[in-house]
């Protein structure tokens, strides 16, 4: 009886809770620096992925870290996933930038394959390539394959000929000046789609996003953060099949998140102001493909942290969607999350997000928030302040 009444408080003192908008400890009480990344789930254990950032500057200097779990409370670093490189000249030279990792598995190769921003050693954010790795074992060391921009020579499957000879007819060296309503017309004809036609799309913010019949699809901003693509990969997620399309053209949006929930896609994003938080945007399509459809920002409530209320997604910027499908899979690892107050279930998806300190990267804060659904199905996402409650 004693004996395991002191068993329950050691668990319950083992459990840390995890608070909104603090620093998070891994179980050797480092903050947690993986940034802009995903969490899979993968033989029992949750693997988080992200940009191991320097305290100071925001290159890559070390590449992106892993920490795993079993219960989404404890965190064990298991080192660097993908290293950068020592070859001077390499895409992933140190000092490159890489950014918005995504770790999906692959059933049919048994590989894990990372996707993520990579802008080129020295050239700021001017390179906007996607770049492709892949790894035998979820911890690594994930080998790099190579990096891109998207769809030379193509346009998006459903452009229709008058697209196509509007598109042709713009210049983009001619508007020295943007957001002038000519500059923006001139945008919206797919200036910025023609000027990149030959040498490929930029892409920078980007997700990954596995359909409920396997197939996965990249989501990223492009054209100037303009515009966002969405495009297929192939079967063994290790390129593009060819098959993109935009969505929200012009709209400039970023840092996209997604999920499916009842046969509906819901797209999350972020205005573009860099590391500073903004309004968050919200699409839905019945098809990944579209069309999408702009609803308010699914953020509410009267809550604010540090004086960032909803409206400006209490100082974050989303970074993934993770989705709970303990039901449907027995192997997937248990969870100490609780429901929030005001919901009655355990939540099925939970909003991940940055709070970025620019000036200390590495000290950016996380923040989970679970997301609700208004009585006609609109997801509704609200601070909570303890993120996990035994
Ligand atoms: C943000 C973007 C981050 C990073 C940053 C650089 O808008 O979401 O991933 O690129 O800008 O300023």
């Amino acid at each position: 009886m004693i004996n395991s009444f002191i068993l329950s408080l050691a668990l319950i003192l083992a459990v840390p809770t995890l608070h909104n908008g603090e620093l998070w400890p891994d179980t050797g009480g480092k903050h947690i620096n993986a940034h802009g990344g995903n969490i899979i789930q993968y033989g029992g254990k949750y693997y988080w992925y992200g940009e191991n950032r320097p305290d100071r500057g925001y290159t890559t200097e070390v590449g992106v870290e892993v920490y795993s779990s079993t219960d989404l409370c404890h965190w064990t670093d298991e080192g660097v996933a993908l290293s950068v490189s020592e070859t001077p000249g390499s895409d992933i030279e140190r000092g490159c930038i890489m950014e918005r990792p995504k770790v999906v598995y692959n059933p049919r190769t048994k590989r894990f394959v990372m996707l993520f921003h990579l802008e080129l050693k020295g050239r700021g954010y001017e390179a906007a390539r996607v770049a492709f790795a892949e790894s035998e074992s979820p911890t690594g060391p994930f080998r790099f394959i190579r990096s891109t921009r998207l769809h030379a020579g193509k346009w998006p499957f459903d452009y229709t000929t008058k697209q196509i000879e509007a598109a042709r007819q713009t210049d983009a060296a001619k508007w020295k000046d943007w957001w002038t309503p000519e500059w923006r017309a001139e945008t919206e004809k797919g200036m910025y789609l023609w000027r990149d036609f030959k040498g490929g799309q930029m892409s920078r913010d980007m997700t990954v996003f596995i359909d409920t019949d396997g197939k996965a699809y990249h989501i990223t901003s492009s054209q100037e953060n303009l515009t966002l693509l969405v495009s297929e990969l192939t079967d063994d997620f290790l390129d593009f099949t060819g098959k993109y399309n935009t969505i929200a053209p012009g709209g400039q949006n970023e840092a996209p998140c997604i999920f499916k929930h009842d046969g509906r896609y819901w797209l999350i994003c972020s205005g573009c102001t860099g590391w500073e938080p903004n309004e968050a945007r919200m699409f839905t399509s019945t098809s990944i493909w579209g069309p999408w459809t702009q609803l308010p920002s699914p953020f509410q409530g009267t809550s604010s942290y540090r004086g960032f209320t909803a409206k400006k997604t209490f100082g974050g910027q989303g970074t993934y969607i993770l989705s709970f499908s303990s039901e449907a899979d027995p192997t997937a690892p248990t969870a100490c999350i609780a429901p929030p107050a005001g919901m009655a279930n355990v939540p099925q998806f939970v909003f991940m997000a940055d709070i970025w300190n620019p000036r200390h990267l590495s000290q950016s804060l996380h923040l989970w928030l679970p997301i609700d659904f208004g009585a006609d199905g609109t997801p509704v996402i609200r601070w909570t302040e303890k993120v996990f409650i035994q």
